[in-house]
């Protein structure tokens, strides 16, 4: 940990983290706590919710994040998280879009999916990041500041086949940066995506690294070894603090060289 930087500029900043109770996103709630900042996050596990709190209320002098339940695919109960967070803390100044599910019901060729099966992974994997930075927005706006990371994925670019709806709103989540980038950054807003290649979250572990998918994609990366969600977390931090003030519109590969490049 005392290896890495610490961003003045984060500390009391208001981040808004989704589906921040695993993973990539569990891991940028607590390096965004450990920055001092004050971290809000959403997600539809209370279980894993409630041992991430546990875990960061044992790091000294991080503050304790604030859990919201909230299932993203639901739009209701995410503006209504959006506007609770709003209410209570004035304005947003990082907003992670990071929720997602590539989950065993997505995983079917193309002439599996079903306009049911479509709307859900679309919902689930791309509407929630549109809807909440329109909810978001606004408080930006009035402050002349803000940052929005959106998360993507190097999926389209392999390209892999076994996801294909995923897959589809992974790409849309790059244009949708741009398209962003372009109408907020007179407001001062960045808007940013992380395409992460193979991270070895605890999902990941359990249901997709097997032998032989680690064996293909440590021959695919530059780097022959594992990468994990803190090393992601880490580039969210620099794309939220001020030392990215001039980076915008961009979709940040973190890939152990496996495309290398945006
Ligand atoms: N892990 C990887 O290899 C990888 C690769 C490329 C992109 N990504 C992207 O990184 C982001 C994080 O992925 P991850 O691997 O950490 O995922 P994960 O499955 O480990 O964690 C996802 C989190 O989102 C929550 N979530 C899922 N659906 C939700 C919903 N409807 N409402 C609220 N919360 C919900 C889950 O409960 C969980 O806490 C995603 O956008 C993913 O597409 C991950």
């Amino acid at each position: 940990m005392d290896n890495f930087a610490t961003y003045p500029s984060l500390r009391n900043k208001t981040v808004l983290i989704t589906g921040g109770a695993e993973g990539i996103g569990a891991a940028a709630v607590e390096l965004f706590c450990r920055q001092g900042s004050n971290v809000i996050f959403f997600d539809y596990s209370e279980s894993s919710a409630a041992k991430l709190l546990k875990h960061i209320k044992d790091i000294p002098g991080a503050p304790q994040p604030q859990f919201l339940h909230c299932d993203v695919t639901n739009l209701d109960q995410l503006k209504k998280c959006a506007e609770a967070v709003l209410a209570e803390h004035g304005a947003v100044d990082v907003l992670v879009n990071n929720a997602a599910s590539a989950g065993a019901s997505a995983r079917v060729p193309t002439a599996g999916v079903t306009p049911e099966s479509f709307d859900q992974d679309i919902n689930v994997n791309l509407r929630h990041q549109f809807f909440l930075t329109q909810h978001i927005v606004p408080s930006m706006k009035k402050k002349g500041s803000g940052s929005i990371i959106n998360m993507g994925s190097i999926t389209w670019r392999i390209p892999a086949t076994d996801v294909p709806v995923y897959t589809t709103a992974k790409a849309a989540t790059m244009g949708m940066t741009r398209m962003h980038s372009r109408e907020f950054g007179e407001s001062g807003i960045r808007v940013n995506s992380i395409m992460p290649g193979s991270i070895a979250t605890q999902r990941q572990i359990d249901e997709v690294l097997t032998k032989e998918y680690e064996e293909w994609t440590l021959k695919a990366q530059s780097l022959k070894r594992v990468l994990v969600p803190a090393e992601v977390a880490r580039l969210m931090l620099f794309l939220a603090a001020d030392d990215s003030s001039a980076i915008t519109g961009g979709s940040h590969v973190i890939d152990g060289g496996w495309v290398g490049d945006t």
